[in-house]
């Protein structure tokens, strides 16, 4: 297992390319399965769980080519079972669910188990495939979809106790496009990696309409085509990248980013006495620390909110931020593993009740740290590059997941980083 040494105290400059979403790239990649034709998908981030995506596509018996960020993938002829062996390690493959379903009639996909940022339940998607006409049933660890009369549109609502769900918005998004009639979902995550699937069923000729907002419309069509698609920048990996700025830099550029996709995170940067200039249009930001970083509060929200995958990056800038701060997941919380082991590095921090508060130190130490889930990991990165001496964070695979060549893009910004393959 490669890990990751991070010598702290070098402050950080220059200029980096952001990558593709990879919360973008999985449901546009399942809903490649919706036609028999060929589909490309580009800037796709080499990262493992597109990965997993890219086996499991090939593992349902579809022709996939990879070349670069380039997905090439023919689905003209598959099989209903998602591969159980892949499927279990990333929760996101519950999102083959409704396109598999909408092909076939018929959809085999492993339940998730839980995973370190807590429960992870599919009720929301199981309900909303339900009410367009399935039938769900759980099975050795599978749940069983099935649909031989075909799906009917119909008005399906899909807010569950901790608000709306992203990917569920995805299955139920994807499966009605190929539906009889007209489906309505209301309470629609609103998030911009829902809306670029939207568009991407759209140049399929799906007939998809309100993306973005809490009321979608999709108008079933008879058949998809192929397309071409560029997936959108990565806003939780310009966001990291964002926070390293603002904890170790001297002027840093972020390029290919989307600035209104982005605006909850500038926010609070710009609150805790940090610059974020974007430039005219909007696709590029250049980040400088503040002189007097102060304290600020954050409590996470379905987007256009503060996300909760940015929660643990900003926690580890309010580790040395003097001041005391507070950080709330409304979302997901349980997700707090990464403030045990910032507290390991001598940060302060109390988590009670899905809420951390954080008092400011002057400096955090290097520590062995253990990486855990994708973004808690990242923080530890984070909190490296300033902490006294050199981090070593293990099981660097978590950050593989999601940060595509993590060490290299913070090399060329001149941090003093170090992958050990183990
Ligand atoms: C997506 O996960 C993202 N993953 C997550 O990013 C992100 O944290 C999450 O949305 C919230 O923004 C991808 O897009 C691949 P949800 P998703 O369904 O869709 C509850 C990362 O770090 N819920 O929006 O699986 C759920 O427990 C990952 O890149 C139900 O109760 O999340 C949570 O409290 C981590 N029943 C809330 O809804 C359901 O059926 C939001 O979850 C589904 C969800």
């Amino acid at each position: 297992m490669d890990k990751l040494l991070v010598h702290g105290g070098t402050p950080i400059h220059g200029a980096i390319t952001i990558s593709g979403s990879k919360n973008a790239s999985l449901p546009i990649l399942a809903a490649a399965l919706l036609t028999e034709e060929d589909v490309v998908v580009r800037r796709v981030p080499d990262v493992s769980d597109t990965n997993y995506m890219v086996q499991i596509l090939t593992g349902l018996g579809a022709d996939v080519e990879r070349f670069s960020g380039t997905v090439r993938i023919t689905a003209d002829d598959i099989t209903d079972t998602a591969p159980y062996d892949i499927v279990r390690r990333m929760r996101a493959s519950v999102c083959m669910m409704g396109p598999l379903l909408a092909r076939n009639g018929r959809c085999v996909v492993a339940l998730p188990g839980g995973c370190v940022i807590g429960d992870r339940p599919v009720d929301l998607h199981i309900r909303g495939l339900e009410a367009l006409g399935a039938k769900a049933e759980i099975e050795g660890g599978n749940v069983i979809l099935s649909a031989p009369d075909g799906l009917h549109g119909t008005t399906i609502d899909l807010c569950g106790e901790n608000g709306p769900t992203v990917l569920g918005t995805d299955n139920v998004m994807m499966a009605a496009t190929l539906a009889e009639g007209t489906t309505t979902i209301t309470s629609a995550a609103c998030e911009p990696e829902v809306v670029d699937l939207a568009e991407f069923l759209n140049s399929m000729g799906a007939k998809v309409t309100g993306a973005g907002t809490p009321t979608i419309t999709i108008e079933g069509v008879a058949k998809l085509h192929g397309c071409v698609h560029n997936v959108i920048p990565d806003r939780i990996e310009a966001g990291t990248f964002m926070v390293a700025a603002a904890l170790a830099g001297e002027g840093v550029t972020l390029r290919r980013v989307h600035e209104g996709h982005l605006s909850s995170i500038s926010a609070i940067l710009r609150r805790a006495g940090h610059q974020v200039k974007f430039n005219e249009s909007g696709d590029a930001c250049t980040i400088h620390r503040g002189d007097n970083p102060v304290p600020a509060d954050i409590v996470t929200e379905p987007y256009p909110g503060y996300p909760t995958d940015m929660q643990a990056q900003m926690t580890a800038l309010f580790a040395t931020t003097p001041g005391t701060s507070q950080v709330t997941d409304t979302i997901f919380p349980q997700r707090f593993m990464h403030c045990s082991e910032l507290k390991r590095m001598g940060a302060d921090i109390q988590v009670h009740e899905g809420t951390a508060t954080i008092k400011g130190v002057d400096k955090l130490s290097a520590a062995p740290v253990m990486a855990s889930d994708l973004r808690a990991s990242a923080a530890l990165v984070l909190a490296a590059l300033t902490a006294e001496g050199t981090t070593e964070i293990n099981r660097l695979y978590h950050i593989d997941r999601g940060y595509e060549h993590i060490d290299e893009k913070l090399e060329a910004l001149g941090a003093n980083v170090e992958r050990v393959r183990a």
